[in-house]
């Protein structure tokens, strides 16, 4: 089928997703509204990828991946080039469908941004294919020694292309709006297995070569690969975990509730698109929690925490395949409809799997972040970041990843629940997802869904005010939802009876901390409510009594280890140098460099510290620590 420029703005605007504006605006002017992606150079209105064909070679000896990308491609009749984004990518050769030479220039790199490879094309070419190999620093790869993983014998791979690092290692149309399948052939060393966020195989293979196939259509950033000593352990017909041998035992303990977090979400907002659910338990160095690569979620060692008290991460990367995987934010701009919703829905499977008390818990301690959030980016420069619809133009998308996006947007979600009530809300998100599925979403089409689809249609009244304070304006609106949770209740009357003089003893019995009374939340509320002028005295105390700084929960130890610093507790100072050279995760690392940055002796021990640690950091964090200590490379 030949594709008129016509058909292709058709597609465009109906079936793809560049192109997000109310059917009113593309009846009346018959031209839909072009939403601008200011991270990307494609120029999709002109031609566009529609399918990768990936084939590659995986050498960790130079620690490069070697690989031609082939696309099949829509353009309009007048396009004259298609433009792909690439960062630091050494091209060899830009072909046709039949192997033709075409002319193609790569333009100046900008910082984030990397730079366009701009290809000449003609009406007549179906296919592009590019000879390439990754340049020295791609910034979504992380090349691991065998010390750097868990069984220390083989060297590990993993990609991390969320925002805009897809096109360090793959030639792309790089913006959550344009979506591509792909199939991909990758060549490993023997003995190593590899994965992507596609069908995967669940052993190593022969002659170390591997075939993926993805066949919905996805955006770059979730384009993922992982290569290592991998092992696999069903769960379930359709979950499964991954992980080097020696942790895989542990992974398929802590997330043995998968499969039934899988059924909790299709009760809750339809069934499950992607075929299986599996879940990579990474290497250390992962610099986040959890990435929901679809098929595949990628995810840290650090919620391994020996009784599952960690896993509504997995809820959450779970959730995605409904919130961003299928309804995508349009441009990082939009970042909350993914992040946002996410929350919501993480919290749904949550209340669904263990009960309300557990997930109110959960509300709650989102609550504290995003409180101290607002009131750190509203004392910054950039005060218009605590506002929902955020504005990225000139900046790196990295910025707008905080837990405005997260936790403001988990609120406004639940204060429209709370209004229209939960039948209602749960009929609008279920049809939200199931007929926007593919597509992308901007806030503004969003926002004139929720007026048709939830208030017009069970007549009742719009409330732009909603919009004025919780999408388009700054802080933290007063008619927030405020959860509430007795056993947080409980943890703060005896943080104020023990400031108030009471002995531990006498507030927790020996029996409490063997039973483990509390769970990680109520420990985490508990170290997050404890006074600012904590003594050395107190600080021994606690460590004495609760061992806080040997936790095996990292979440525990990353609250401790704030006050190990913040009263220069130095007992803890071993396992908190230990922790942040063994653990990548940004979320742990950033408020322990902030707070070690604080005062001169502690900005000292940082940068010695961090000498030794950065080797170990997956560019993600590193840049990020680099800025709280001002470090030069
Ligand atoms: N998609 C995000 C991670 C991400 C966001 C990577 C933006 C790059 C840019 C993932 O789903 C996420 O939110 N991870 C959280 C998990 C948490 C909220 C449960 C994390 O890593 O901390
Ligand atoms: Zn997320």
């Amino acid at each position: 089928m030949k594709l008129t420029y016509n058909k292709l703005i058709w597609m465009l605007s109906v079936t793809s997703t560049l192109f997000s504006c109310s059917q009113q605006d593309k009846i009346e002017t018959n031209q839909p509204m072009q939403v601008i992606d200011n991270h990307t150079y494609a120029k999709p209105s002109e031609a566009l990828i529609t399918h990768l064909d990936w084939d590659a070679i995986i050498d960790f000896d130079s620690k490069k991946i070697i690989a031609t990308a082939t696309y099949n491609i829509s353009i309009s009749d007048n396009a004259k080039e298609i433009i792909l984004d690439s960062n630091g990518l050494l091209v060899n050769s830009v072909k046709d469908g039949n192997g033709k030479d075409l002319v193609y220039s790569i333009g100046k790199e900008q910082p984030f941004l990397g730079s366009p490879l701009k290809i000449e094309i003609s009406p007549s070419i179906k296919k592009i294919s590019i000879s390439y190999k990754t340049g020295e620093s791609a910034e979504a790869l992380q090349w691991l020694t065998p010390k750097q993983t868990a069984d220390e014998n083989s060297p590990f791979l993993f990609t991390q292309s969320q925002a805009i690092l897809a096109r360090s290692w793959v030639p792309v149309q790089d913006s959550p709006g344009i979506r591509f399948t792909y199939n991909a052939h990758v060549k490993v060393s023997k003995g190593m297995l590899a994965l992507m966020s596609a069908t995967n195989p669940t052993q190593v293979s022969s002659n170390g070569e591997y075939d993926f196939v993805m066949d919905k259509p996805i955006p770059a950033y979730l384009l993922a690969l992982t290569v290592g000593d991998i092992v696999y352990q069903k769960l379930s017909e359709r979950t499964g975990v991954y992980a080097e041998p020696s942790v895989i035992k542990a992974a398929a303990y802590e997330f043995a509730d998968m499969e039934q977090m899988v059924e909790a979400a299709e009760k809750l907002y339809g069934s499950y698109q992607w075929g299986v659910y599996d879940l990579i338990v990474l290497p250390p160095s992962f610099p986040f929690g959890g990435m929901e690569n679809p098929m595949l979620t990628f995810a840290t060692p650090t919620i391994l925490a020996g009784d599952r008290s960690l896993v509504s991460l997995v809820a959450h990367e779970l959730a995605h395949s409904w919130s961003g995987n299928l309804v995508t934010n349009a441009t990082w701009d939009d970042f909350w409809l993914n992040e946002g919703f996410t929350v919501y829905f993480e919290e749904r499977i949550m209340e669904a799997v263990y009960g309300r008390d557990y997930s109110e818990m959960l509300a709650l301690l989102s609550l504290q972040d995003l409180k101290e959030e607002i009131e750190s980016i509203s004392s910054g420069k950039n005060p218009e970041d605590t506002e929902l619809k955020l504005n990225l133009k000139g900046r790196n998308p990295d910025d707008g990843m905080t837990s405005i996006a997260y936790d403001k947007g988990y609120y406004f979600l639940r204060l429209i629940e709370e209004r229209v009530g939960r039948n209602m809300f749960d009929a609008f998100l279920k049809d939200y997802f199931t007929s926007n599925a593919f597509h992308s979403m901007t806030t503004e089409a969003f926002i004139t869904q929720l007026n048709e689809k939830l208030f017009e249609k069970n007549g009742l009244t719009v409330d732009e005010q909603l919009y004025t304070d919780w999408i388009f304006g700054q802080g933290l609106p007063e008619n927030c939802p405020q959860p509430t949770s007795d056993r947080f209740a409980n943890v703060e009357r005896v943080v104020e009876n023990w400031t108030n003089g009471t002995k531990l003893e006498k507030l927790f019995t020996p029996e409490d901390i063997i039973s483990q009374k509390w769970s990680s939340h109520e420990w985490l509320h508990f170290l997050r409510s404890l006074p600012e002028d904590l003594s050395l005295e107190q600080m021994k105390k606690l460590d004495n009594m609760f061992e806080f700084t040997y936790s095996g929960n990292s979440e525990i130890l990353a609250a401790w280890m704030v006050h190990v610093i913040k009263h220069q507790y130095k007992p803890g100072y071993q396992n908190l140098k230990n922790f942040l050279i063994n653990t990548g995760r940004r979320k742990f690392l950033s408020p322990l460099y902030i707070e070690m940055a604080k005062t001169e002796t502690g900005l000292e021990m940082a940068k010695e510290i961090y000498t030794k640690a950065r080797p170990n950091y997956h560019f993600v964090s590193s840049s990020s620590i680099d800025k709280i200590l001002d470090w030069e490379d």
